[in-house]
């Protein structure tokens, strides 16, 4: 798969991450997403003194994105200053598979330049999805 336009939205996620709150880990995060209309939505990793409560960067974009009033995701990009592209965790594979296709593609990249590219049904296989709850009632 190829990624449509990562080039703006590496620019997006490499402006957010610096404003990433990241005080306990030091390891600051930024992910960009394209939606459906073609905007982009950014968002940075939000650390809380109660580990836990913590956000990561593809959550707050995702918030970003439904704030702005649209729920389909056409691409998404994540960069951390890390020895490999970094993986979304597994709670925001599904987050982001609440709101992209299997194949929407996932760039990932560190800041002195690796990118791998990658797509959300590939990182989230046999994902649990809507149509699981159509029993729910019984
Ligand atoms: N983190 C993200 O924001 N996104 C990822 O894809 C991986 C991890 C954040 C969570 C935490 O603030 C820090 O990175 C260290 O785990």
């Amino acid at each position: 798969m190829t990624a449509q336009d990562p080039s703006s939205l590496l620019a997006i996620a490499t402006a957010v991450r610096t404003r990433a709150y990241a005080p306990y880990s030091r390891f600051r995060v930024g992910a960009a997403i394209r939606s459906a209309s073609g905007a982009v939505h950014a968002g940075c990793n939000v650390e809380n003194v109660a580990y836990p409560e913590g956000l990561c960067a593809e959550a707050g974009a995702i918030a970003a994105m439904v704030a702005a009033g649209e729920t389909a995701i056409a691409e998404v990009l994540v960069i951390a200053d890390s020895p490999e592209p970094v993986p979304p965790c597994g709670g925001c594979r599904q987050k982001l598979a609440e709101f992209a296709a299997p194949d929407v593609p996932v760039t990932l990249c560190t800041t002195s330049g690796a990118r791998q590219v990658t797509t959300v049904g590939a990182l989230l296989p046999g994902a649990f999805a809507a149509a699981h709850l159509a029993g729910a009632g019984a």
